[in-house]
């Protein structure tokens, strides 16, 4: 994998909003939001990593690429201190990621379930495929990277190739899931993943950052009417929306998890964009969920759920 250039992309893309500062704004106090229910000296702390870090990266900006990245670099080993197994803000997401995190994407997911086998596509750590196996579902993994915890290494996992290639058999779940994965595709990509998902499965559940959050589903109206942040997200263009999400992306897989090496392709899209591509080429999109910034979520951006059915 050549991070360079996907440091140089995610540069480019991130410089268009350098001066944005509501929009820098905006992402922080939505970051900072999720932290509510830590204790005040926790919050203290929470609040000034976050405004160092996100400040950091806003002034690197408007510096070279180098500087951009010596800037990331800094954030990333001296501010969020990735590298320091002991720092409490590491123990604290990594317990939320592996325990409380799994565990509620498995209640959300496990009702649009059909069937006893999962294929899960951007797999990642593989925790949540690893819950499903406990939970004595048939599981499959795949990503284009491996980096697997060890609860999910003696799962099947395949590497998926330039191609998007999965090497799975036709047919051989009834379920895929992509959690927070299709943003991380370009066009092509995403297209012959489609193709995969179309080949290897018979229904397609899927969570994305979304914006253009449209009026006319009774509970995507209920969850804006409970949250005046996602109230403000919405007053934003669409344009902006996707700038927040695009700067809220980078800030929770650079910062929060030190993925640094990862590609950001930010294809965000809005939700009438979504439920176009899931009613067309053999595809019906039979159930919606717009989550929102669910408070209490530490990871939280503007999140949805796509039940899609290959027909
Ligand atoms: C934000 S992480 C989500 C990981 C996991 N699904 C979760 O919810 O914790 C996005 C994942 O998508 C994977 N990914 C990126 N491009 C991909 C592609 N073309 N095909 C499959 N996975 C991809 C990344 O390697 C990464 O593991």
């Amino acid at each position: 994998m050549n991070t360079t250039s996907y440091k140089y992309v995610n540069f480019k893309r991130l410089k268009e909003i350098h001066s944005r500062e509501d929009i820098f704004n905006f992402v922080l106090r939505m970051r900072l939001r999720n932290y509510e229910s830590c204790s005040e000296s926790e919050r203290k702390e929470i609040n000034s990593i976050f405004t160092t870090g996100i400040e950091i990266l806003r002034n690197s900006l408007t510096k070279s690429e180098e500087e951009f990245d010596e800037a990331v670099q800094f954030v990333v080993s001296k501010v969020f201190k990735k590298e320091d197994p002991t720092f409490w803000f590491n123990n604290f997401t990594h317990q939320y990621r592996s325990e409380v995190k799994i565990q509620m994407e498995y209640d959300k997911i496990k009702p649009y379930l059909v069937g006893n086998k999962i294929v899960d596509i951007g797999s990642g750590s593989g925790r949540l495929a690893a819950k499903f196996a406990e939970n004595d579902y048939e599981v499959y993994t795949a990503d284009i990277i491996d980096y697997r915890a060890d609860i999910a290494k003696d799962l099947p996992f395949a590497l998926i190739d330039d191609n998007s290639k999965i090497a799975y058999g036709d047919k051989i779940a009834d379920n895929s899931l992509v959690i927070l994965s299709f943003h991380h595709m370009d066009n092509k990509t995403f297209e012959s993943t489609i193709a995969e998902l179309k080949r290897i499965s018979n229904r397609i559940i899927v969570k994305e950052d979304v914006f253009g959050i449209p009026m006319d589903n009774k509970q995507f109206k209920e969850i804006v009417d409970l949250d005046p942040l996602l109230q403000e997200f919405c007053k934003f263009s669409l344009q902006d929306q996707f700038m927040i999400l695009m700067l809220s992306d980078y800030v929770s897989n650079v910062f929060i998890h030190g993925r640094t090496d990862m590609s950001f392709a930010f294809e965000f899209k809005s939700i009438p964009e979504w439920r176009k591509i899931f009613n067309s080429d053999g595809l019906k999109l039979v159930d919606e969920y717009l989550v929102g910034f669910k408070r209490g979520k530490f990871s939280g951006s503007c999140h949805a759920y796509f039940v899609v059915d290959v027909i």
